[in-house]
Protein backbone atom coordinates (compact mmCIF):
# COMPACT_ATOMS: atom_id res chain seq x y z
CA UNK A 1 0.00 0.00 0.00
CA UNK A 2 1.36 3.76 -0.84
CA UNK A 3 1.85 6.26 1.90
CA UNK A 4 -0.99 8.29 0.51
CA UNK A 5 -3.15 5.70 0.75
CA UNK A 6 -2.02 4.84 4.48
CA UNK A 7 -3.37 8.14 5.60
CA UNK A 8 -6.68 8.26 3.62
CA UNK A 9 -7.46 4.99 5.07
CA UNK A 10 -6.39 6.22 8.85
CA UNK A 11 -8.76 9.02 8.01
CA UNK A 12 -11.69 6.53 7.52
CA UNK A 13 -10.67 4.39 9.83
CA UNK A 14 -10.76 6.72 12.55
CA UNK A 15 -13.23 7.43 15.60
CA UNK A 16 -13.78 11.12 15.77
CA UNK A 17 -13.91 12.45 19.59
CA UNK A 18 -15.97 15.84 19.66
CA UNK A 19 -14.68 18.92 20.09
CA UNK A 20 -16.96 22.00 20.95
CA UNK A 21 -20.00 20.80 19.03
CA UNK A 22 -19.20 19.19 16.27
CA UNK A 23 -17.47 15.95 15.65
CA UNK A 24 -13.78 16.40 14.23
CA UNK A 25 -14.12 15.63 11.41
CA UNK A 26 -16.14 18.47 10.03
CA UNK A 27 -13.71 21.08 11.66
CA UNK A 28 -11.26 19.22 9.29
CA UNK A 29 -10.01 20.74 6.27
CA UNK A 30 -7.02 18.31 4.73
CA UNK A 31 -6.61 21.13 1.74
CA UNK A 32 -7.15 24.74 3.75
CA UNK A 33 -10.10 26.32 1.92
CA UNK A 34 -7.91 29.89 1.09
CA UNK A 35 -4.97 31.00 1.71
CA UNK A 36 -4.26 33.23 4.85
CA UNK A 37 -2.69 36.19 3.47
CA UNK A 38 -1.31 37.25 6.97
CA UNK A 39 0.81 40.69 6.42
CA UNK A 40 2.11 41.92 3.42
CA UNK A 41 5.08 43.80 2.97
CA UNK A 42 3.26 45.96 0.19
CA UNK A 43 0.61 47.25 2.59
CA UNK A 44 2.23 46.39 6.20
CA UNK A 45 0.10 48.35 8.12
CA UNK A 46 -3.04 46.44 6.36
CA UNK A 47 -4.36 44.45 9.14
CA UNK A 48 -5.42 40.67 7.73
CA UNK A 49 -7.66 38.07 9.85
CA UNK A 50 -6.40 34.64 9.66
CA UNK A 51 -8.70 31.50 10.79
CA UNK A 52 -11.43 33.67 12.95
CA UNK A 53 -9.13 36.23 14.82
CA UNK A 54 -7.31 39.43 13.62
CA UNK A 55 -3.89 39.17 13.95
CA UNK A 56 -2.97 41.54 16.80
CA UNK A 57 -5.36 39.84 19.10
CA UNK A 58 -3.83 36.43 18.20
CA UNK A 59 -0.30 38.19 18.81
CA UNK A 60 -1.90 39.26 22.20
CA UNK A 61 -2.71 35.42 23.17
CA UNK A 62 0.45 34.17 22.28
CA UNK A 63 2.75 36.89 24.15
CA UNK A 64 0.83 35.61 26.80
CA UNK A 65 2.82 32.26 27.22
CA UNK A 66 4.71 31.67 29.66
CA UNK A 67 8.36 30.90 28.74
CA UNK A 68 11.02 29.01 30.69
CA UNK A 69 14.06 27.44 30.60
CA UNK A 70 15.79 25.04 27.58
CA UNK A 71 14.75 21.40 27.87
CA UNK A 72 17.43 18.74 28.78
CA UNK A 73 18.76 16.03 26.83
CA UNK A 74 18.64 12.45 26.39
CA UNK A 75 19.84 10.26 28.33
CA UNK A 76 19.42 12.72 31.14
CA UNK A 77 16.15 13.90 30.13
CA UNK A 78 13.66 13.32 33.03
CA UNK A 79 10.99 13.39 31.27
CA UNK A 80 11.24 10.12 29.15
CA UNK A 81 11.76 6.47 30.35
CA UNK A 82 10.27 6.36 33.73
CA UNK A 83 6.60 5.56 34.18
CA UNK A 84 6.49 8.00 36.98
CA UNK A 85 6.76 10.97 34.85
CA UNK A 86 8.10 14.04 35.30
CA UNK A 87 6.32 16.71 33.44
CA UNK A 88 9.07 19.36 32.34
CA UNK A 89 7.05 22.34 30.77
CA UNK A 90 9.10 24.34 29.02
CA UNK A 91 8.91 26.90 26.65
CA UNK A 92 11.27 28.84 24.69
CA UNK A 93 10.72 32.87 25.21
CA UNK A 94 11.21 33.88 21.93
CA UNK A 95 11.64 31.82 18.34
CA UNK A 96 14.88 30.73 17.93
CA UNK A 97 16.18 28.89 14.75
CA UNK A 98 19.64 28.63 13.08
CA UNK A 99 19.55 28.27 8.82
CA UNK A 100 21.22 25.42 7.87
CA UNK A 101 23.81 25.58 5.59
CA UNK A 102 23.05 29.77 5.32
CA UNK A 103 26.79 30.15 4.03
CA UNK A 104 26.15 27.24 1.05
CA UNK A 105 22.22 28.34 0.52
CA UNK A 106 22.93 31.93 -0.22
CA UNK A 107 26.17 31.43 -2.70
CA UNK A 108 23.59 29.34 -4.91
CA UNK A 109 20.90 31.35 -4.55
CA UNK A 110 22.93 35.22 -4.97
CA UNK A 111 23.29 34.29 -8.47
CA UNK A 112 19.53 33.87 -9.47
CA UNK A 113 18.09 36.45 -12.16
CA UNK A 114 15.87 39.43 -10.04
CA UNK A 115 12.57 39.21 -9.32
CA UNK A 116 10.34 37.05 -6.94
CA UNK A 117 12.00 34.69 -4.95
CA UNK A 118 9.63 32.04 -3.09
CA UNK A 119 10.60 30.70 0.39
CA UNK A 120 8.06 27.76 0.42
CA UNK A 121 9.37 26.74 4.39
CA UNK A 122 9.24 30.40 6.03
CA UNK A 123 10.05 29.22 9.61
CA UNK A 124 11.48 32.37 11.31
CA UNK A 125 12.62 34.16 7.65
CA UNK A 126 16.92 33.00 8.51
CA UNK A 127 17.55 32.11 5.26
CA UNK A 128 15.18 34.55 3.44
CA UNK A 129 16.25 37.83 5.18
CA UNK A 130 19.88 37.30 4.60
CA UNK A 131 18.71 37.00 1.01
CA UNK A 132 16.80 39.91 0.64
CA UNK A 133 19.61 41.92 2.29
CA UNK A 134 22.03 40.77 0.05
CA UNK A 135 20.07 40.88 -3.19
CA UNK A 136 17.84 44.14 -3.05
CA UNK A 137 16.55 43.39 -6.44
CA UNK A 138 14.26 40.38 -5.36
CA UNK A 139 10.94 40.53 -3.46
CA UNK A 140 10.20 37.89 -1.30
CA UNK A 141 6.64 35.36 -1.22
CA UNK A 142 7.44 33.59 1.90
CA UNK A 143 4.76 30.64 2.90
CA UNK A 144 4.58 28.51 5.95
CA UNK A 145 1.84 26.58 7.26
CA UNK A 146 2.45 27.43 10.89
CA UNK A 147 0.88 30.59 12.22
CA UNK A 148 3.60 31.02 14.77
CA UNK A 149 6.72 31.57 12.08
CA UNK A 150 4.80 34.28 10.96
CA UNK A 151 4.89 36.04 13.62
CA UNK A 152 8.86 35.45 14.31
CA UNK A 153 9.13 36.03 10.63
CA UNK A 154 7.45 39.23 10.45
CA UNK A 155 9.64 40.75 13.28
CA UNK A 156 12.87 39.18 11.73
CA UNK A 157 11.85 41.52 8.27
CA UNK A 158 10.60 44.27 9.51
CA UNK A 159 13.05 46.49 8.41
CA UNK A 160 12.37 44.95 5.00
CA UNK A 161 8.90 46.31 4.45
CA UNK A 162 7.78 46.55 1.46
CA UNK A 163 9.70 43.90 -0.02
CA UNK A 164 7.72 40.72 1.05
CA UNK A 165 4.30 38.76 1.39
CA UNK A 166 3.88 36.04 3.66
CA UNK A 167 1.25 33.47 3.43
CA UNK A 168 0.01 31.32 6.00
CA UNK A 169 -0.97 28.20 3.49
CA UNK A 170 0.94 24.47 2.89
CA UNK A 171 3.56 24.99 0.20
CA UNK A 172 1.69 22.36 -2.26
CA UNK A 173 -0.58 24.96 -2.29
CA UNK A 174 1.61 27.09 -3.92
CA UNK A 175 0.31 28.10 -7.14
CA UNK A 176 -2.90 29.21 -5.71
CA UNK A 177 -0.27 31.43 -3.61
CA UNK A 178 1.69 33.07 -6.31
CA UNK A 179 -1.67 33.44 -8.21
CA UNK A 180 -3.44 35.47 -5.45
CA UNK A 181 -0.14 37.59 -5.34
CA UNK A 182 -0.86 37.83 -9.16
CA UNK A 183 2.95 36.59 -9.31
CA UNK A 184 3.18 34.45 -12.55
CA UNK A 185 6.87 33.47 -12.44
CA UNK A 186 9.67 33.39 -10.23
CA UNK A 187 13.74 33.85 -10.09
CA UNK A 188 14.06 31.47 -7.58
CA UNK A 189 12.81 29.34 -4.47
CA UNK A 190 13.47 27.55 -1.17
CA UNK A 191 12.34 24.47 -0.03
CA UNK A 192 14.37 23.90 4.03
CA UNK A 193 12.33 20.90 4.67
CA UNK A 194 10.87 19.38 7.95
CA UNK A 195 10.24 21.47 11.48
CA UNK A 196 12.23 24.85 13.32
CA UNK A 197 13.85 24.15 16.51
CA UNK A 198 11.27 26.20 17.88
CA UNK A 199 8.42 23.94 16.93
CA UNK A 200 10.54 21.06 18.40
CA UNK A 201 11.27 23.08 21.47
CA UNK A 202 8.06 23.96 22.41
CA UNK A 203 6.51 21.41 24.47
CA UNK A 204 2.75 22.10 24.00
CA UNK A 205 3.17 21.63 19.68
CA UNK A 206 4.03 17.85 21.06
CA UNK A 207 6.54 17.55 18.64
CA UNK A 208 9.72 16.49 21.41
CA UNK A 209 10.43 13.48 23.00
CA UNK A 210 12.49 15.62 25.26
CA UNK A 211 9.92 17.64 26.85
CA UNK A 212 6.54 16.65 27.98
CA UNK A 213 3.58 17.92 26.15
CA UNK A 214 0.57 16.98 24.34
CA UNK A 215 0.77 14.72 21.78
CA UNK A 216 0.20 16.70 18.73
CA UNK A 217 3.26 17.41 16.51
CA UNK A 218 0.54 19.44 13.62
CA UNK A 219 2.35 21.93 12.07
CA UNK A 220 -0.95 23.64 11.10
CA UNK A 221 -2.82 23.32 14.49
CA UNK A 222 -6.32 24.32 12.32
CA UNK A 223 -6.31 21.33 10.78
CA UNK A 224 -5.87 17.98 10.05
CA UNK A 225 -5.34 15.01 12.60
CA UNK A 226 -3.24 15.09 14.82
CA UNK A 227 -0.30 12.35 16.75
CA UNK A 228 -2.27 11.43 19.49
CA UNK A 229 -5.14 10.86 17.29
CA UNK A 230 -3.55 9.10 14.89
CA UNK A 231 -1.38 7.02 17.86
CA UNK A 232 -4.51 5.83 19.44
CA UNK A 233 -6.50 4.84 16.07
CA UNK A 234 -4.10 3.37 13.75
CA UNK A 235 -4.34 -0.25 13.08
CA UNK A 236 -0.92 -2.27 13.93
CA UNK A 237 -0.33 -2.60 10.24
CA UNK A 238 -0.69 0.97 9.52
CA UNK A 239 1.87 2.01 12.59
CA UNK A 240 4.18 -0.95 11.29
CA UNK A 241 4.29 0.76 7.76
CA UNK A 242 4.51 4.21 9.31
CA UNK A 243 7.08 3.54 11.48
CA UNK A 244 9.43 1.90 8.57
CA UNK A 245 8.82 3.72 5.62
CA UNK A 246 9.11 7.66 7.81
CA UNK A 247 11.20 6.74 10.28
CA UNK A 248 13.30 3.87 8.49
CA UNK A 249 12.65 2.33 12.20
CA UNK A 250 14.17 -1.37 12.69
CA UNK A 251 11.87 -2.35 15.48
CA UNK A 252 9.29 -1.02 13.97
CA UNK A 253 7.58 -4.30 14.89
CA UNK A 254 8.12 -4.36 18.69
CA UNK A 255 7.11 -0.64 18.85
CA UNK A 256 4.42 -0.82 16.57
CA UNK A 257 2.76 -3.65 19.20
CA UNK A 258 3.74 -2.06 21.97
CA UNK A 259 2.21 1.13 21.23
CA UNK A 260 -1.17 -0.77 20.51
CA UNK A 261 -0.83 -2.00 23.75
CA UNK A 262 -0.21 0.76 25.67
CA UNK A 263 -3.37 2.52 24.36
CA UNK A 264 -5.02 5.50 25.06
CA UNK A 265 -1.48 7.45 24.74
CA UNK A 266 -1.98 11.08 25.07
CA UNK A 267 1.55 12.35 25.88
CA UNK A 268 5.28 12.78 24.49
CA UNK A 269 6.46 11.38 27.34
CA UNK A 270 3.97 8.68 27.74
CA UNK A 271 4.62 7.82 23.84
CA UNK A 272 8.71 8.04 24.45
CA UNK A 273 8.66 5.65 27.32
CA UNK A 274 6.97 3.13 25.53
CA UNK A 275 9.35 3.23 23.03
CA UNK A 276 11.76 3.40 25.20
CA UNK A 277 10.62 0.00 27.16
CA UNK A 278 10.17 -1.74 23.43
CA UNK A 279 13.48 -1.33 22.47
CA UNK A 280 16.11 -4.38 23.00
CA UNK A 281 18.68 -3.04 25.48
CA UNK A 282 21.53 -3.01 23.44
CA UNK A 283 19.47 -0.84 21.30
CA UNK A 284 19.13 1.89 23.58
CA UNK A 285 22.87 2.01 23.84
CA UNK A 286 23.54 3.34 20.12
CA UNK A 287 23.78 7.26 20.04
CA UNK A 288 20.69 9.10 19.68
CA UNK A 289 17.03 9.03 21.78
CA UNK A 290 15.39 5.51 21.14
CA UNK A 291 12.60 7.42 20.20
CA UNK A 292 13.32 9.78 17.46
CA UNK A 293 12.73 7.47 14.65
CA UNK A 294 9.24 7.32 16.01
CA UNK A 295 8.72 10.41 16.42
CA UNK A 296 9.49 11.73 13.40
CA UNK A 297 7.31 8.93 11.65
CA UNK A 298 4.25 9.85 13.63
CA UNK A 299 5.21 13.94 12.80
CA UNK A 300 5.87 12.74 8.91
CA UNK A 301 2.44 10.96 9.11
CA UNK A 302 0.55 13.56 10.80
CA UNK A 303 2.07 16.32 8.26
CA UNK A 304 1.32 14.56 5.17
CA UNK A 305 5.35 15.63 4.47
CA UNK A 306 6.11 13.28 2.16
CA UNK A 307 3.03 12.70 -0.26
CA UNK A 308 2.82 16.88 -1.04
CA UNK A 309 6.39 17.37 -1.67
CA UNK A 310 6.93 15.91 -5.63
CA UNK A 311 4.17 17.95 -6.39
CA UNK A 312 5.37 20.88 -4.98
CA UNK A 313 8.59 20.52 -6.41
CA UNK A 314 7.11 20.35 -10.28
CA UNK A 315 4.91 23.35 -9.61
CA UNK A 316 8.10 24.98 -8.39
CA UNK A 317 9.83 23.80 -11.80
CA UNK A 318 7.11 24.92 -13.84
CA UNK A 319 7.16 28.60 -12.21
CA UNK A 320 10.97 29.75 -12.13
CA UNK A 321 12.44 31.47 -15.30
CA UNK A 322 15.31 30.30 -17.19
CA UNK A 323 18.68 30.32 -15.00
CA UNK A 324 16.11 30.90 -11.93
CA UNK A 325 17.44 28.13 -9.08
CA UNK A 326 16.07 26.33 -6.35
CA UNK A 327 17.19 24.44 -3.07
CA UNK A 328 16.13 21.97 -1.20
CA UNK A 329 17.28 20.84 2.26
CA UNK A 330 16.20 17.97 3.04
CA UNK A 331 16.87 15.98 6.63
CA UNK A 332 15.65 12.22 6.45
CA UNK A 333 16.26 9.36 4.14
CA UNK A 334 12.51 9.03 2.85
CA UNK A 335 12.43 12.78 1.89
CA UNK A 336 15.66 13.39 -0.16
CA UNK A 337 14.78 10.15 -2.28
CA UNK A 338 11.90 11.95 -3.46
CA UNK A 339 13.77 15.40 -4.19
CA UNK A 340 16.19 12.88 -5.93
CA UNK A 341 13.45 11.14 -8.44
CA UNK A 342 12.21 14.36 -8.89
CA UNK A 343 14.72 16.19 -10.17
CA UNK A 344 16.14 13.65 -11.84
CA UNK A 345 13.16 13.13 -13.78
CA UNK A 346 12.85 16.59 -14.44
CA UNK A 347 16.25 16.71 -15.69
CA UNK A 348 15.88 14.15 -18.00
CA UNK A 349 17.68 11.57 -16.60
CA UNK A 350 16.50 7.93 -15.51
CA UNK A 351 17.10 6.92 -12.43
CA UNK A 352 18.32 3.58 -13.32
CA UNK A 353 21.48 4.64 -15.91
CA UNK A 354 24.90 4.13 -14.74
CA UNK A 355 26.77 7.52 -12.71
CA UNK A 356 28.59 8.31 -15.76
CA UNK A 357 25.81 8.18 -18.69
CA UNK A 358 24.20 9.90 -19.94
CA UNK A 359 23.97 13.25 -21.45
CA UNK A 360 20.20 14.91 -20.34
CA UNK A 361 17.54 14.50 -23.05
CA UNK A 362 16.68 17.51 -24.77
CA UNK A 363 13.39 17.50 -22.18
CA UNK A 364 15.08 18.21 -19.50
CA UNK A 365 13.46 21.13 -17.35
CA UNK A 366 16.40 21.56 -15.00
CA UNK A 367 19.92 21.12 -15.14
CA UNK A 368 21.42 19.40 -12.00
CA UNK A 369 24.80 20.08 -10.22
CA UNK A 370 25.83 17.40 -7.42
CA UNK A 371 24.46 13.88 -8.01
CA UNK A 372 24.90 12.92 -4.08
CA UNK A 373 24.27 16.76 -2.96
CA UNK A 374 26.02 18.71 -0.40
CA UNK A 375 26.28 17.76 3.37
CA UNK A 376 27.21 20.64 6.47
CA UNK A 377 30.62 21.60 7.37
CA UNK A 378 32.07 20.28 10.18
CA UNK A 379 32.40 23.85 11.73
CA UNK A 380 28.68 23.93 11.60
CA UNK A 381 28.04 20.59 12.67
CA UNK A 382 29.86 21.36 15.85
CA UNK A 383 27.95 25.03 16.49
CA UNK A 384 24.79 23.36 15.28
CA UNK A 385 24.63 19.25 15.78
CA UNK A 386 20.47 19.71 14.60
CA UNK A 387 21.89 20.49 10.98
CA UNK A 388 23.58 17.19 10.98
CA UNK A 389 21.33 14.93 9.51
CA UNK A 390 20.67 17.86 6.79
CA UNK A 391 21.20 16.79 2.62
CA UNK A 392 21.20 20.18 -0.16
CA UNK A 393 20.28 19.81 -3.55
CA UNK A 394 19.50 22.03 -6.12
CA UNK A 395 18.75 22.84 -9.60
CA UNK A 396 18.65 25.52 -12.42
CA UNK A 397 15.97 25.75 -14.69
CA UNK A 398 16.76 25.72 -17.94
CA UNK A 399 15.91 27.42 -21.17
CA UNK A 400 18.86 29.87 -22.34
C1 LIG B 1 13.32 24.05 8.98
S1 LIG B 1 12.08 25.24 9.21
C2 LIG B 1 12.57 26.55 8.13
C3 LIG B 1 13.51 27.52 8.77
C4 LIG B 1 13.83 28.70 7.91
N1 LIG B 1 14.52 28.33 6.70
C5 LIG B 1 14.67 29.70 8.70
O1 LIG B 1 15.84 29.91 8.34
O2 LIG B 1 14.17 30.25 9.67
C6 LIG B 1 10.76 24.56 8.32
C7 LIG B 1 9.50 25.40 8.32
O3 LIG B 1 8.71 24.96 7.24
C8 LIG B 1 7.38 24.86 7.64
N2 LIG B 1 6.80 23.81 6.81
C9 LIG B 1 7.16 22.51 6.76
N3 LIG B 1 6.42 21.86 5.86
C10 LIG B 1 5.59 22.77 5.31
C11 LIG B 1 4.57 22.70 4.30
N4 LIG B 1 4.27 21.55 3.69
N5 LIG B 1 3.94 23.83 3.97
C12 LIG B 1 4.24 25.01 4.58
N6 LIG B 1 5.16 25.13 5.56
C13 LIG B 1 5.83 24.02 5.91
C14 LIG B 1 7.42 24.51 9.10
O4 LIG B 1 6.24 24.95 9.74
C15 LIG B 1 8.67 25.26 9.57
O5 LIG B 1 8.35 26.53 10.08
Amino acid sequence: MKAGSIYSQLERNLTYPLMGSLPVYKMRAFTPPACHLVRSGRNPDERIYAGGLPVSEKERNRDGMRSSSPANGYPLDPAVGSSDCRITRTRPSEYSHQPVMLGEVLSILEQIPSGYFLDATLGGAGHSKALLELRDDLYLVGIDQDEEAHIAARKALADLNGRFDLVHERFDRLDAVLDGLNVNKISGALFDLGVSSFQLDTPSRGFSFRNDGPLDMRMNRATGINAENLVNNTSYQDMFRILTQYGDERHAKRIARAIIKARPIATTSQLAEVVVNAMPSASKKSPGHPARRTFQAIRIAVNNEIEILESALNKTIDRLIPNGRCVIISYHSGEDRIVKRTLRTAAGLKNTVPKHLPKPSETATVRLTTRSGQTPSEDELVQNPRSSSARLRWFEKAGD
